[in-house]
């Protein structure tokens, strides 16, 4: 796949023990950041905003309003809640020895460490020092502070269409000391603007949890638009899911209002085809591996703390009922390819 010889892995990669060290670092400043981030200075009682967003979130999921775009969506509910109760926006599969942690919250968040390890791997494995990885879809920054602290000789670029996320990273790097080799860009992947200084620059791009939100007309182009920044035999790294079935008709609006749109099998191999994009590992995990992730959301200090405690009993049970809706008829892929 790469041009490069593979490199040993960092220590601490791929292992519980390194993964939970990683957590232990970049959870306490990515929470610091996003209190100071979304509070303004208080004057005594929460402020009246902070329930309003999660009140909104719910009626989202629930499957009504499809009227704003996707950083509309995040910026106004998806950041601050759901760091809330998870560590960051996708899932992870659950491996035998994640499921037998005791602590539902500790089980989250290593699973989606791991699965940003796992998603990353062909890269941290390939990329030369001083070799540039992109990251589509920065997210609540585990993807890219996990790989600048394993690889501390890669430069990150981390693209995200969603402008808090970028500030929030920003201050993060900031704060663990990374910010002279990883940085930021707002930008929707469809504007050619994005990425046209990019085009054959990257050792690896990835996108983890990002396709969804390209219309079903557009998958192949956004695939494509990724693809064009790789450097040749680089590889595009990607974990996301794709339909074993169709959904309920509740669960098809209240995707569609979420602004996702999962492809079947069948179609994602499509799209890959037609963004002249050839598959080199396709690693499938099924509903099982996935779904005990939806039972361990749950309420949290930190949530009961910023929305008060009926959004704090509420919100973690709509994003699981939505969570198994949506993972039950789906398999989950972390995929490579390279461009033919
Ligand atoms: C579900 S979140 C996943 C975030 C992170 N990768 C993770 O795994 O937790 C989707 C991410 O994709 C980004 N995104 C969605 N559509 C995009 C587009 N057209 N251009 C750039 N970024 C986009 C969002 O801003 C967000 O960061």
């Amino acid at each position: 796949m790469a041009s490069h010889p593979e490199r040993p892995l960092p220590e601490g990669f791929l292992t519980l023990e390194g993964q939970q060290r990683f957590l232990d670092v970049f959870l306490p400043v990515r929470n610091q950041v996003l209190r100071e981030f979304y509070h303004r200075p208080r004057t005594g009682n929460r402020s009246p905003r902070t329930a309003a967003p999660a009140w909104r979130a719910a009626i989202r999921l629930l499957g009504t309003r499809t009227d704003e775009t996707v950083p509309e969506l995040y910026r106004l509910y998806y950041n601050r809640l759901f760091a809330a109760i998870w560590l960051a926006l996708n899932w992870g599969p659950y491996t035998p020895a994640i499921r037998e942690l005791p602590d539902p919250l500790q089980r989250i968040h290593l699973s989606q460490v791991n699965s940003v390890d796992t998603c990353w791997r062909p890269a941290v494995v390939s990329v030369p020092p001083g070799g540039l990885l992109v990251e589509v879809g920065t997210g609540l920054s585990d993807g890219w502070a996990r790989l600048a602290l394993l690889m501390p000789q890669v430069r990150i670029l981390s693209i995200t269409i969603e402008r808090d996320q970028a500030e929030i990273g920003r201050r993060i790097a900031r704060e663990l000391g990374l910010d002279d080799r990883v940085r930021f860009r707002v930008g929707d992947i469809f504007s050619p603007g994005t990425t046209g200084d990019l085009a054959g620059e990257a050792d690896a791009v990835t996108a983890m949890g990002v396709i969804p939100h390209f219309p079903p007309p557009r998958k192949a182009e956004g695939l494509h638009a990724m693809a064009a920044m790789l450097k040749p035999g680089s590889p595009l790294l990607i974990f996301d899911a794709y339909r074993t079935r169709p959904f309920s008709p509740f669960m098809r609006r209240a995707l569609i209002s979420s602004l996702s749109w999962y492809p079947s099998g069948a179609d994602f191999r499509t799209a890959l085809d037609e963004a002249g994009l050839r598959p080199l590992r396709f690693d499938v995990h099924p509903p099982a591996h996935c779904l005990p992730f939806a039972d361990d959301t749950r309420a949290t200090a930190a949530l009961r703390e910023e929305f008060g405690p009926l959004i704090a009993w509420l919100f973690p049970r709509i994003v699981s009922g939505f969570m198994k809706g949506l993972l039950k008829p789906q398999e989950s892929v972390y995929l490579s390819a390279v461009r033919k």
